[in-house]
């Protein structure tokens, strides 16, 4: 159906159309151009009243109002078309733009399923269905599993705009293929999550396997405390990584140091206060007796590990084992395959993806972390070796803009603020301004995907996830209220109690 006249200065990448309706941004239409049917994406769409142009006060306008409903040829719709390529070529993933801009005249139709569906839904086990393009709502949206293991993935949004739903989609699809998934969940989002292939747990560290400096790290030390560091660093030897009692072995040698070291005896003790706290605190996180955490991570599992208890500090340390571990595992695995020796028992044999939340924490822009460390050679090294990074985020201008730009595709949901868009942009060559200036625009589960992962780029409206419940508001007058009934209840019990013991009495 024609909905729409190329007009005015056409060129090959865009063209200006007067339409009959008015059509929405982010909509895909077919420019029916001299060499064939080109796809294109409405990138601004203008709407203008003949009658309400040039008003100078109200009366003027309510009088217009009425011309304007009148007049049916009042209303002028124009649109500007970005020209994505030639149908066909798309269809078969190939991008080819026309060499001669569309004629003056050119109609616009309307895309149909079958124009649409091979580009944004193609078939194929790899391709997984994460929603329906937003504003042709009939067409399913999928994405390339296997470009987000093999060049990774960025999810970046605002708040509370959709960013764990996907993550919990892409799992439940990486459940469904049998593949790995590792997701360290910083708020406790994924603990409900409805698969039965999940492997939950919380993050342990083994204070045995640490560098020194990163034991310091996670029993707290400052790090500008110097004496402190030494005392540690002296303390933490071959015989304390072995001992049958880690604590014991090392608060011995911490107390030795202290005892035989002139000027050390404060800092020692200093050091042992933050041992015994340290061990009581994380009890259930520094384990010296959990054997190597990262054997725990199960293959074919979607693996959620809680480090929602642990520091900043301490998750980084642990974020980063991880990484390191989960990196030279793939990378043996690999190397055994092409028939070198390798003597570790505990190998991932197929890829692994992994998927940090609060990626501006754990890879900040313009200060040393180790997560940003391995993380950053994950992204750099993944590729080899089957070992994918999915960061999220929901703010990019406070992550490492060069991890950013690795991340080969990007899934980009509600943004405001002006230098998360500009790092967004920078990170991402083929986010057009157009595209860009959606992003204040879009709702809640609305995304636009560019990359490796789409064969174009796409504003999508993305499934929510239904049987779970990730990180929703809280409603807070519900909880008040019922903290109110658990009052009366509780006064109530404690009568009858008081009563009991009057009876008793
Ligand atoms: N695709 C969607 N369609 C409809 N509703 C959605 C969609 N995605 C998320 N929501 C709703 O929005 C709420 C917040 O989603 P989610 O927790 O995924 O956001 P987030 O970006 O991860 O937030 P945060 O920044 O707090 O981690 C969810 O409770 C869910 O009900
Ligand atoms: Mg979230």
């Amino acid at each position: 159906m024609t909905i729409g006249v190329v007009i005015g200065e056409s060129k090959p990448t865009e063209v200006t159309a007067q339409s009959s309706r008015p059509l929405s941004v982010g909509e895909y239409v077919i420019i029916d151009s001299q060499d064939g049917r080109l796809l294109g994406l409405v990138e601004r769409s203008i709407i203008t009243s003949e009658a309400l142009t040039d008003i100078r006060n109200f009366d003027e306008a309510v009088e217009s109002k009425e011309v304007a409903e009148l007049n049916s040829r009042d209303k002028n719709y124009k649109v500007k078309i970005g020209i994505l390529g030639f149908l066909e070529k798309l269809q078969k993933g190939q991008v080819v733009l026309p060499a001669v801009p569309p004629l003056p005249g050119t109609s616009i139709l309307e895309a149909t399923q079958k124009d649409l569906g091979m580009i944004f839904g193609p078939s194929g086990k790899e391709w997984i269905r994460i929603g329906a393009l937003l504003r042709n709502k009939e067409i399913e949206a999928k994405v390339n599993i296997n470009k987000i293991v093999s060049r990774h993935f960025a999810i970046l949004a605002m708040t509370g705009m959709g960013k764990s739903n996907l993550v919990s989609l892409v799992a439940k699809d990486v459940a469904s293929l049998n593949g790995t998934l590792v997701i360290f969940d910083y708020h406790n989002d994924y603990e409900n999550l409805d698969i039965s292939k999940m492997n939950y747990m919380m993050v342990k560290i083994n204070p045995r396997l640490l560098p020194a400096d990163k034991l310091a790290e996670v029993i707290e030390l400052r790090e500008n405390a110097d004496k402190q560091q030494r005392v540690l660093r002296e303390s933490f030897t071959d015989q304390v990584k072995q001992a049958k009692d880690f604590w014991s072995a090392l608060e011995e040698n911490v107390s030795s140091f202290g005892h035989t070291t002139k000027g050390y005896a404060d800092s020692a003790s200093r050091v042992l206060d933050k041992i015994d706290d340290a061990k009581h605190r994380f009890s259930d996180i520094l384990d010296p007796d959990c054997g190597d955490p990262v054997d725990l991570i199960k293959e074919g599992r979607v693996n959620v590990l809680n480090i929602a208890e642990l520091s900043e500090r301490q998750a980084n340390a642990g974020l980063a084992y991880y990484l390191q571990e989960l990196l030279q595992q793939r990378k043996e695995s690999v190397w055994e395959k092409k028939g070198k020796s390798s003597n570790r028992n505990n190998r991932l044999v197929a890829p692994v993806f992994i998927i940090i939340e609060e990626a501006h924490v754990f890879i900040p822009k313009g200060e040393h972390t180790d997560t940003k460390y391995w993380a950053s050679k994950v992204a750099r090294e993944g590729r080899k070796f089957g070992i994918g990074l999915g960061v999220v985020s929901q703010r990019p201008r406070n992550i490492d803009p060069n991890v950013l730009s690795q991340m080969g595709s990007l899934a980009i949901m509600k943004i405001v603020q002006d230098d998360d868009q500009q790092q967004i942009a920078s990170a991402a060559e083929s986010l057009s301004k157009d595209l860009l200036s959606q992003l204040s625009s879009l709702n809640i589960g609305d995304a636009i995907l560019i990359g490796q992962w789409v064969n174009l780029p796409a504003i999508v409206h993305i499934d929510e996830v239904k049987s779970k419940k990730t990180g929703s508001d809280l409603d807070a007058v519900k909880e008040w209220s019922q903290t109110d009934k658990f009052k009366d209840i509780a006064k109530e019990s404690t009568q009858g109690l008081l009563q009991k013991d009057l009876l008793l009495d």
